[in-house]
């Protein structure tokens, strides 16, 4: 079946660091690459997220053209993303013709179908500049929370999307002063008008439980519709009116759009793609834009819903939230250690759902030599050491009951891949490698010869097997464990024949070390600046 993979697409205007690949970048990465080893047709498609008066704002303060500067921000993006194997068949933008003409005619179908009117809007206006502000200009207490501090279009305490005007006591970020609110006239999608299809629409689609019940919660409170103009030059035209389309309106068709720049480049139907199978790879905090407003604009236009929208939890760096004015954060390009160990630990701690996550330097290290280095590093190592009494080659005997577990544990792994359970498949490769050490150390071959040749052979075969469900995670390495067992990254579940070579043992999984670990604590907590690459 086809599959089209998408990850939310990041904002060009912010530097890009662990939180946004542990919830989003790398999940869809490691899915794909899974769905890629079992040979399915599948393409992971992201692209900058380059409209919304924060990037026009940005690149004034700047001194550029908000196109020059979503353009560095684009290169970056795709750098950092690189850096950590995260391997797209597309990144594109939404600063395009593609985007443009997608947008507006969705736009027109929707318009078809009646959910769009004209209505009423208090506008947050700034007396002292006699201009609109927008929505990231205001803060304010959310009128459904009552969390303080909150910017105006979206609440980060209960996730809540806040209606213009409807933010309690707004004032001016840039001021500090009260704003004030004047009428207007804006372009509205009649978002409560889908309420029971959307209520069908989350309870069918794939997705965690408790994201579910949270937005169920949203739909059953009442949904408004939204006001989807805003009144600057820095977006997509609405065709038949002043002012461009909300940044959020247009940013979700920046999946489609980048599906049609590839179809086009590579002879493709987009069609046939987006209504095979659609998968969203997003964090909490955009829940509202995923499982409501975009399907409403997808079935409201007559396309084909999301079938899985995996949702994942936020990072927290040492207990704390991530923040950049606070110099706690970590961003991508600063990471010093090895990357493919960085997807390992993040995949292993990050289950689907709302939960919140840590990274820690000292969880990281203790998680990847413990789990990674001395027990499947130590598992290859110590097998391709012995197999050397054979000649290094796969010598004749059966194979031991614990074979069987792996490939049994191949199918369970394959499951829970499927359905994006990425934390618990590779928990379970763990912990069948975990089993095959014990089996080693049980079996003792050194003391016992004649068991040897068994030994070889089930745990060559094993490690062979496991090294495939590792695959998707740490793709460089897998390639090279894969080369020193002349075997490939294919998804098969044959133990190695008798008789077949084995390469020599190599360290290629070396320990994190205690000086590394401190290389990584001086990233945060105010240290930053001499060490760090990313300052142009
Ligand atoms: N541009 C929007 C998405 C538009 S999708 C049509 C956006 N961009 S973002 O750059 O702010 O975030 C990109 C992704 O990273 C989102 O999935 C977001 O949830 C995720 N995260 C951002 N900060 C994060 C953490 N601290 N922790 C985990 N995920 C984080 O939202
Ligand atoms: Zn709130």
């Amino acid at each position: 079946m086809k599959t089209v993979v998408t990850a939310a697409l990041p904002y060009a205007n912010g530097e890009l660091h662990l939180g946004h690949i542990k919830s989003t970048y790398l999940p869809a990465d490691v899915y794909t690459r899974f769905l890629k080893l079992v040979g399915e047709e599948v393409i992971y498609l992201c692209a900058t997220d380059e409209h919304g008066t924060p990037i026009l704002f940005e690149s004034e303060r700047a001194g550029v053209s908000p196109e020059k500067y979503i353009e560095e921000w684009r290169k970056r993006h795709l750098e950092d993303l690189s850096f950590v194997m995260v391997k797209f068949d597309r990144f594109h933008a939404t600063h395009s013709p593609e985007q443009v003409e997608t947008t507006q005619e969705i736009y027109q179908s929707l318009k078809k179908s009646g959910l769009i009117y004209k209505g009423k809007v208090s506008q947050y206006w700034c007396p002292e500049d006699d201009r609109p502000l927008p929505d990231r200009f205001v803060v304010g207490t959310c009128p459904y929370c009552s969390a303080e501090e909150q910017y105006a279009d979206q609440c980060e305490k209960c996730g809540k999307v806040i209606p213009s005007g409807e933010l309690i006591n707004p004032l001016s970020k840039k001021h500090g002063a009260p704003v004030e609110l004047r009428d207007g006239e804006h372009i509205f999608f009649k978002l409560s008008a889908l309420s029971d299809r959307l209520r069908d629409f989350v309870e069918g689609v794939e997705a965690p439980r408790d994201i579910k019940n949270f937005v169920l919660g949203w739909i059953k409170e009442g949904l408004k519709d939204w006001d989807i103009q805003r009144d600057i030059d820095w977006g997509v035209p609405i065709p038949d009116s002043e002012g461009v389309f909300y940044v959020w309106f247009d940013a979700p068709i920046g999946y489609m759009s980048t599906l049609g720049k590839w179809c086009d480049e590579n002879n493709e139907s987009p069609d046939e793609w987006w209504s095979s199978r659609v998968v969203h790879f997003i964090g909490k905090d955009i829940a509202y834009h995923h499982f409501l407003f975009w399907p409403a604009m997808l079935m409201g236009s007559g396309r084909h819903v999301p079938d899985a929208i995996p949702t994942r939890g936020f990072l927290t760096l040492e207990g704390k939230k991530f923040s950049k004015s606070r110099n706690w954060y970590i961003a991508l390009r600063d990471w010093p250690l090895d990357p493919e160990y960085l997807r390992f630990f993040m995949t292993l701690t990050t289950p689907q759902g709302m939960k919140d996550s840590d990274f820690s330097a000292g969880e990281f290290q203790k998680t990847v030599n413990e789990e990674l280095v001395n027990n499947f590093g130590n598992l290859l190592q110590r097998v391709l050491k012995f197999s050397e009494r054979f000649g290094s080659r796969i010598p004749d005997s059966g194979l031991g009951t614990v074979f069987k577990e792996v490939q049994e544990g191949m199918k369970e792994y394959e499951k829970l891949m499927r359905s994006a359970e990425l934390s618990d498949a590779l928990k379970l490769a763990v912990s069948l490698t975990h089993k095959l050490n014990v089996y080693f150390q049980e079996q003792a071959p050194w003391k016992n010869p004649g068991r040897a040749p068994e030994v070889v052979r089930t745990v060559a075969s094993s490690v062979n097997l496991i090294n495939r469900m590792l695959y998707p995670v740490l793709p460089l390495r897998s390639e090279k464990v894969a080369n020193l067992l002349k075997s490939k990254p294919v998804w098969d579940d044959k133990p190695l024949a008798v008789g077949h070579g084995l390469g020599k043992a190599e360290i290629l999984f070396p320990r994190v070390e205690d000086e590394e670990v401190k290389k990584l604590k001086a990233l945060y907590g105010g240290q930053r600046g001499n060490n760090s690459k990313r300052e142009k």
